[in-house]
Protein backbone atom coordinates (compact mmCIF):
# COMPACT_ATOMS: atom_id res chain seq x y z
CA UNK A 1 0.00 0.00 0.00
CA UNK A 2 1.22 3.48 -0.96
CA UNK A 3 2.20 5.49 1.99
CA UNK A 4 -0.18 8.37 3.23
CA UNK A 5 0.88 11.83 1.41
CA UNK A 6 0.82 14.74 3.80
CA UNK A 7 -2.38 16.37 1.53
CA UNK A 8 -4.02 12.50 2.28
CA UNK A 9 -2.64 13.03 5.98
CA UNK A 10 -4.25 16.34 6.58
CA UNK A 11 -7.72 15.42 4.45
CA UNK A 12 -7.80 12.42 7.35
CA UNK A 13 -7.54 14.96 10.10
CA UNK A 14 -10.21 17.47 9.05
CA UNK A 15 -12.46 14.58 7.10
CA UNK A 16 -15.49 15.14 9.83
CA UNK A 17 -15.22 19.01 8.74
CA UNK A 18 -15.41 18.45 5.12
CA UNK A 19 -17.97 15.65 5.36
CA UNK A 20 -20.51 17.62 7.24
CA UNK A 21 -19.72 20.69 4.93
CA UNK A 22 -19.43 18.89 2.11
CA UNK A 23 -16.87 20.97 1.23
CA UNK A 24 -13.30 20.12 -0.01
CA UNK A 25 -11.04 21.85 3.05
CA UNK A 26 -13.35 22.22 6.13
CA UNK A 27 -12.50 25.85 6.31
CA UNK A 28 -15.68 27.94 7.20
CA UNK A 29 -16.11 31.95 5.95
CA UNK A 30 -17.38 32.93 9.51
CA UNK A 31 -20.37 35.14 8.50
CA UNK A 32 -20.02 38.97 8.45
CA UNK A 33 -22.26 41.55 8.83
CA UNK A 34 -22.43 43.57 5.54
CA UNK A 35 -18.98 42.10 3.77
CA UNK A 36 -20.05 38.04 3.67
CA UNK A 37 -22.57 38.95 0.85
CA UNK A 38 -23.10 36.61 -2.32
CA UNK A 39 -19.56 37.39 -3.87
CA UNK A 40 -17.32 36.28 -0.71
CA UNK A 41 -19.66 33.72 0.15
CA UNK A 42 -19.50 31.96 -3.74
CA UNK A 43 -16.13 32.76 -3.83
CA UNK A 44 -15.27 30.71 -0.33
CA UNK A 45 -17.39 27.69 -1.72
CA UNK A 46 -16.01 28.06 -5.13
CA UNK A 47 -12.84 27.92 -3.64
CA UNK A 48 -13.54 24.69 -1.80
CA UNK A 49 -14.55 26.48 1.34
CA UNK A 50 -17.31 27.00 2.97
CA UNK A 51 -19.32 30.36 2.60
CA UNK A 52 -21.43 31.93 4.90
CA UNK A 53 -23.76 34.51 4.40
CA UNK A 54 -24.56 37.10 7.39
CA UNK A 55 -28.18 37.37 7.54
CA UNK A 56 -27.72 40.77 10.14
CA UNK A 57 -30.75 42.84 10.14
CA UNK A 58 -31.37 41.64 6.50
CA UNK A 59 -35.53 41.54 5.30
CA UNK A 60 -37.21 37.96 4.40
CA UNK A 61 -37.01 39.49 1.43
CA UNK A 62 -33.95 40.19 1.27
CA UNK A 63 -32.28 37.14 2.56
CA UNK A 64 -34.44 35.14 0.27
CA UNK A 65 -32.86 37.24 -2.42
CA UNK A 66 -29.09 37.25 -1.17
CA UNK A 67 -29.57 33.21 -1.29
CA UNK A 68 -30.84 33.11 -4.91
CA UNK A 69 -28.00 35.41 -6.18
CA UNK A 70 -25.37 32.71 -4.31
CA UNK A 71 -27.01 29.95 -5.48
CA UNK A 72 -26.23 31.75 -8.86
CA UNK A 73 -22.77 32.20 -8.48
CA UNK A 74 -21.78 28.63 -7.07
CA UNK A 75 -22.98 24.88 -7.43
CA UNK A 76 -21.38 24.25 -3.85
CA UNK A 77 -22.55 23.79 -0.68
CA UNK A 78 -22.83 27.37 1.52
CA UNK A 79 -24.76 28.15 4.99
CA UNK A 80 -26.58 30.99 6.14
CA UNK A 81 -26.30 33.09 9.30
CA UNK A 82 -29.14 34.13 10.98
CA UNK A 83 -28.76 36.77 14.78
CA UNK A 84 -31.29 34.69 17.35
CA UNK A 85 -32.78 38.42 18.27
CA UNK A 86 -33.93 39.19 14.80
CA UNK A 87 -37.45 40.21 15.18
CA UNK A 88 -38.46 38.27 12.24
CA UNK A 89 -36.25 34.84 13.39
CA UNK A 90 -38.49 32.17 12.44
CA UNK A 91 -39.36 33.38 8.64
CA UNK A 92 -35.81 34.34 8.06
CA UNK A 93 -35.19 30.06 8.93
CA UNK A 94 -38.73 29.61 6.34
CA UNK A 95 -36.89 31.44 3.88
CA UNK A 96 -33.68 29.11 4.51
CA UNK A 97 -35.56 26.27 4.13
CA UNK A 98 -37.69 27.02 1.29
CA UNK A 99 -34.70 27.94 -0.79
CA UNK A 100 -32.86 24.15 -0.17
CA UNK A 101 -29.78 25.86 2.23
CA UNK A 102 -28.04 23.09 3.65
CA UNK A 103 -26.39 24.69 6.98
CA UNK A 104 -27.76 27.29 9.14
CA UNK A 105 -25.76 29.05 11.67
CA UNK A 106 -27.80 30.67 14.84
CA UNK A 107 -25.78 32.96 16.04
CA UNK A 108 -25.98 35.95 19.24
CA UNK A 109 -26.86 33.80 22.14
CA UNK A 110 -28.59 30.76 22.75
CA UNK A 111 -31.25 30.12 20.15
CA UNK A 112 -35.00 29.63 20.86
CA UNK A 113 -36.57 26.06 20.79
CA UNK A 114 -38.63 26.78 18.21
CA UNK A 115 -35.81 28.27 15.89
CA UNK A 116 -33.70 25.18 16.58
CA UNK A 117 -37.01 22.86 15.81
CA UNK A 118 -38.07 24.14 12.79
CA UNK A 119 -34.65 23.88 11.20
CA UNK A 120 -33.91 20.62 12.54
CA UNK A 121 -37.53 19.55 11.38
CA UNK A 122 -36.52 21.02 7.81
CA UNK A 123 -33.79 18.81 7.67
CA UNK A 124 -31.50 21.28 8.04
CA UNK A 125 -28.15 20.86 9.64
CA UNK A 126 -27.81 23.40 12.73
CA UNK A 127 -24.56 25.35 13.79
CA UNK A 128 -24.02 27.14 17.16
CA UNK A 129 -21.71 28.87 19.06
CA UNK A 130 -20.40 27.47 22.02
CA UNK A 131 -18.49 30.11 24.24
CA UNK A 132 -18.56 27.24 27.03
CA UNK A 133 -18.42 23.62 27.86
CA UNK A 134 -21.43 24.11 29.80
CA UNK A 135 -23.09 25.46 26.75
CA UNK A 136 -21.27 23.19 24.16
CA UNK A 137 -23.24 20.02 26.15
CA UNK A 138 -26.70 22.23 26.76
CA UNK A 139 -26.75 23.12 22.54
CA UNK A 140 -25.58 19.58 21.75
CA UNK A 141 -28.77 17.90 23.94
CA UNK A 142 -30.70 21.14 22.39
CA UNK A 143 -30.10 19.37 18.85
CA UNK A 144 -26.77 21.07 17.20
CA UNK A 145 -25.20 19.37 14.66
CA UNK A 146 -21.96 21.04 15.11
CA UNK A 147 -20.69 23.79 17.26
CA UNK A 148 -18.41 26.72 16.99
CA UNK A 149 -15.90 27.73 19.77
CA UNK A 150 -14.77 31.46 19.08
CA UNK A 151 -12.12 32.38 21.05
CA UNK A 152 -12.20 36.48 21.73
CA UNK A 153 -9.01 37.27 19.41
CA UNK A 154 -11.44 36.86 16.79
CA UNK A 155 -13.01 40.22 14.98
CA UNK A 156 -16.68 41.62 15.66
CA UNK A 157 -18.81 40.60 18.92
CA UNK A 158 -16.50 38.44 21.14
CA UNK A 159 -16.76 36.66 24.58
CA UNK A 160 -14.01 37.28 27.28
CA UNK A 161 -12.18 33.47 26.69
CA UNK A 162 -9.46 32.96 24.34
CA UNK A 163 -9.24 30.17 21.50
CA UNK A 164 -6.00 28.68 23.17
CA UNK A 165 -8.25 27.77 26.25
CA UNK A 166 -11.61 27.42 24.86
CA UNK A 167 -10.39 24.46 22.32
CA UNK A 168 -8.53 22.97 26.12
CA UNK A 169 -12.05 23.13 27.80
CA UNK A 170 -13.93 21.74 24.65
CA UNK A 171 -12.19 19.94 22.64
CA UNK A 172 -11.18 16.82 24.58
CA UNK A 173 -14.72 16.52 26.02
CA UNK A 174 -17.21 16.81 22.74
CA UNK A 175 -16.95 14.21 20.43
CA UNK A 176 -20.35 13.24 19.62
CA UNK A 177 -20.48 16.71 16.97
CA UNK A 178 -17.62 18.41 14.82
CA UNK A 179 -16.31 21.31 16.37
CA UNK A 180 -15.06 23.81 14.62
CA UNK A 181 -12.45 26.53 16.04
CA UNK A 182 -12.37 30.49 15.12
CA UNK A 183 -10.54 33.61 16.22
CA UNK A 184 -6.98 34.74 15.30
CA UNK A 185 -6.42 32.21 13.13
CA UNK A 186 -4.22 33.34 10.02
CA UNK A 187 -1.47 30.25 9.09
CA UNK A 188 -2.30 26.73 7.78
CA UNK A 189 -0.19 25.50 10.42
CA UNK A 190 -2.46 26.60 13.17
CA UNK A 191 -5.51 25.07 11.68
CA UNK A 192 -3.23 21.92 11.83
CA UNK A 193 -2.46 22.21 15.73
CA UNK A 194 -6.05 22.37 16.40
CA UNK A 195 -7.08 19.75 14.14
CA UNK A 196 -4.72 17.62 16.47
CA UNK A 197 -6.66 18.90 19.23
CA UNK A 198 -9.61 17.27 17.97
CA UNK A 199 -11.27 20.13 16.07
CA UNK A 200 -12.94 19.48 12.72
CA UNK A 201 -12.18 22.71 10.79
CA UNK A 202 -11.51 26.12 11.36
CA UNK A 203 -13.50 29.53 10.50
CA UNK A 204 -12.12 32.48 9.65
CA UNK A 205 -13.28 35.82 9.12
CA UNK A 206 -10.55 38.53 9.01
CA UNK A 207 -8.32 37.42 6.25
CA UNK A 208 -11.33 36.85 3.75
CA UNK A 209 -12.66 40.29 4.69
CA UNK A 210 -9.78 41.84 3.38
CA UNK A 211 -9.87 39.38 0.12
CA UNK A 212 -9.67 40.93 -3.65
CA UNK A 213 -12.99 38.88 -3.44
CA UNK A 214 -14.71 41.33 -0.73
CA UNK A 215 -16.91 43.78 -1.47
CA UNK A 216 -15.60 45.78 1.39
CA UNK A 217 -14.38 49.38 0.36
CA UNK A 218 -10.53 49.13 -0.29
CA UNK A 219 -9.72 51.52 2.41
CA UNK A 220 -11.52 49.52 4.92
CA UNK A 221 -8.71 46.77 3.14
CA UNK A 222 -6.07 48.88 3.12
CA UNK A 223 -6.24 49.35 7.02
CA UNK A 224 -6.02 45.66 7.68
CA UNK A 225 -3.01 45.50 5.73
CA UNK A 226 -1.61 48.08 7.30
CA UNK A 227 -2.81 47.18 11.14
CA UNK A 228 -0.61 45.03 13.40
CA UNK A 229 -2.10 42.38 15.72
CA UNK A 230 -2.37 44.65 18.81
CA UNK A 231 -4.71 47.92 16.64
CA UNK A 232 -6.89 45.18 16.82
CA UNK A 233 -8.90 45.73 20.66
CA UNK A 234 -11.87 45.19 22.22
CA UNK A 235 -14.38 47.98 22.90
CA UNK A 236 -13.58 50.09 26.09
CA UNK A 237 -16.09 50.06 28.57
CA UNK A 238 -15.82 53.51 30.33
CA UNK A 239 -18.39 52.98 33.54
CA UNK A 240 -19.37 49.78 34.92
CA UNK A 241 -22.57 50.69 35.51
CA UNK A 242 -23.31 51.55 31.75
CA UNK A 243 -21.78 48.30 30.21
CA UNK A 244 -20.59 47.60 26.47
CA UNK A 245 -20.91 45.10 24.25
CA UNK A 246 -17.26 43.84 23.81
CA UNK A 247 -16.63 44.24 20.36
CA UNK A 248 -12.92 43.68 18.55
CA UNK A 249 -12.09 45.96 15.89
CA UNK A 250 -9.07 48.72 14.66
CA UNK A 251 -8.57 51.91 16.71
CA UNK A 252 -9.47 54.77 15.38
CA UNK A 253 -11.33 58.18 15.55
CA UNK A 254 -14.33 56.55 16.39
CA UNK A 255 -13.43 54.43 19.02
CA UNK A 256 -11.54 57.91 20.80
CA UNK A 257 -15.11 59.27 20.13
CA UNK A 258 -16.90 56.58 21.45
CA UNK A 259 -14.87 56.99 25.36
CA UNK A 260 -15.67 60.44 25.20
CA UNK A 261 -19.83 60.27 24.56
CA UNK A 262 -19.82 57.70 27.13
CA UNK A 263 -18.06 60.30 29.72
CA UNK A 264 -20.61 62.77 28.61
CA UNK A 265 -23.56 60.75 29.04
CA UNK A 266 -22.52 59.24 32.47
CA UNK A 267 -22.38 63.01 33.46
CA UNK A 268 -25.84 64.20 31.74
CA UNK A 269 -26.77 61.02 33.98
CA UNK A 270 -25.05 62.03 37.45
CA UNK A 271 -26.33 65.77 36.83
CA UNK A 272 -30.23 64.12 36.35
CA UNK A 273 -30.72 65.48 33.34
CA UNK A 274 -30.86 61.81 31.65
CA UNK A 275 -32.18 58.13 33.20
CA UNK A 276 -29.86 55.36 33.57
CA UNK A 277 -31.97 53.35 30.70
CA UNK A 278 -31.81 56.29 28.36
CA UNK A 279 -28.33 57.02 29.26
CA UNK A 280 -27.69 53.39 28.50
CA UNK A 281 -29.67 53.44 25.18
CA UNK A 282 -27.89 56.57 24.10
CA UNK A 283 -24.62 54.55 24.78
CA UNK A 284 -25.84 51.29 22.57
CA UNK A 285 -26.74 53.68 19.73
CA UNK A 286 -23.45 55.00 19.59
CA UNK A 287 -22.44 52.13 16.97
CA UNK A 288 -25.99 52.07 15.20
CA UNK A 289 -24.80 51.79 11.18
CA UNK A 290 -21.53 52.10 12.19
CA UNK A 291 -20.21 48.83 10.47
CA UNK A 292 -21.79 49.40 7.24
CA UNK A 293 -20.14 53.00 7.38
CA UNK A 294 -16.57 51.26 7.29
CA UNK A 295 -17.35 48.56 4.91
CA UNK A 296 -19.30 49.57 1.93
CA UNK A 297 -18.88 53.95 2.47
CA UNK A 298 -15.30 53.32 3.17
CA UNK A 299 -15.16 55.79 6.45
CA UNK A 300 -12.88 53.79 8.29
CA UNK A 301 -12.16 57.17 10.66
CA UNK A 302 -15.60 57.07 12.10
CA UNK A 303 -16.85 53.97 11.23
CA UNK A 304 -16.40 50.69 13.00
CA UNK A 305 -13.35 48.72 11.39
CA UNK A 306 -13.86 45.42 12.84
CA UNK A 307 -11.22 42.74 12.99
CA UNK A 308 -9.45 40.21 15.14
CA UNK A 309 -6.22 39.57 15.95
CA UNK A 310 -5.34 38.36 12.82
CA UNK A 311 -5.47 41.26 11.38
CA UNK A 312 -1.42 41.34 11.28
CA UNK A 313 -1.18 38.54 9.64
CA UNK A 314 -3.08 39.99 6.34
CA UNK A 315 -0.20 41.61 4.66
CA UNK A 316 -1.96 42.04 1.16
CA UNK A 317 -5.03 42.09 -0.81
CA UNK A 318 -4.87 38.18 -2.27
CA UNK A 319 -8.21 36.40 -3.73
CA UNK A 320 -10.13 33.97 -1.43
CA UNK A 321 -8.43 30.80 -4.18
CA UNK A 322 -4.78 31.91 -2.91
CA UNK A 323 -5.37 32.00 0.88
CA UNK A 324 -7.57 29.11 0.84
CA UNK A 325 -4.56 27.46 -0.90
CA UNK A 326 -1.89 29.41 0.89
CA UNK A 327 -3.68 28.17 4.45
CA UNK A 328 -3.56 24.50 3.30
CA UNK A 329 -0.32 24.79 2.03
CA UNK A 330 1.23 25.42 5.00
CA UNK A 331 -0.87 22.55 7.31
CA UNK A 332 0.49 20.35 4.44
CA UNK A 333 4.59 21.80 4.85
CA UNK A 334 4.13 21.55 8.67
CA UNK A 335 3.28 17.95 8.17
CA UNK A 336 5.74 17.36 5.65
CA UNK A 337 8.73 18.88 8.01
CA UNK A 338 8.21 16.85 10.57
CA UNK A 339 8.66 13.53 8.13
CA UNK A 340 12.12 15.00 7.47
CA UNK A 341 13.13 15.44 10.93
C1 LIG B 1 -16.01 42.71 10.02
C2 LIG B 1 -16.53 41.52 10.80
C3 LIG B 1 -17.91 41.34 10.96
C4 LIG B 1 -18.41 40.22 11.62
N1 LIG B 1 -19.78 40.04 11.70
C5 LIG B 1 -20.27 38.88 12.25
C6 LIG B 1 -21.67 38.61 12.20
O1 LIG B 1 -22.46 39.39 11.67
N2 LIG B 1 -22.12 37.44 12.76
C7 LIG B 1 -21.25 36.52 13.33
O2 LIG B 1 -21.72 35.48 13.81
N3 LIG B 1 -19.91 36.76 13.38
C8 LIG B 1 -19.40 37.90 12.84
N4 LIG B 1 -18.03 38.11 12.82
C9 LIG B 1 -17.12 37.03 13.30
C10 LIG B 1 -16.66 36.09 12.14
O3 LIG B 1 -17.74 35.34 11.64
C11 LIG B 1 -15.54 35.10 12.57
O4 LIG B 1 -16.01 34.17 13.52
C12 LIG B 1 -14.32 35.82 13.12
O5 LIG B 1 -13.98 36.85 12.24
C13 LIG B 1 -13.16 34.83 13.29
O6 LIG B 1 -12.03 35.45 13.81
P1 LIG B 1 -10.90 36.16 12.88
O7 LIG B 1 -11.49 37.46 12.50
O8 LIG B 1 -9.70 36.32 13.76
O9 LIG B 1 -10.66 35.26 11.70
C14 LIG B 1 -17.52 39.25 12.19
C15 LIG B 1 -16.12 39.46 12.05
C16 LIG B 1 -15.62 40.56 11.36
C17 LIG B 1 -14.12 40.72 11.20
Amino acid sequence: MPAESPRDELDRLWERGRRFLGSEVAILGGAMSWVSERRLVSAISNAGGFGVIACGAMSPALLEAEIAATQALTTRPFGVNLITMHPQLMELVGVCLAAGVGHVVLAGGLPPGAAVRAVKDGGVKLICFAPALVLAKRLMRSGADALVIEGSEAGGHIGPVSLTVLAQEVLPHIRDVPVFVAGGIGRGEAILAFLEMGAAGAQLGTRFAASADSIAHPRFKQMFVRAAARDAVPSVQLDERFPVIPVRGLVNAGTQRFLVHQGEVRDRFLAGEVTREAAQLEIEHFWAGALRRAVIDGDVEQGSVMAGQSVGMVTGEQTIAEIIEELTAQAVAALQARRAS
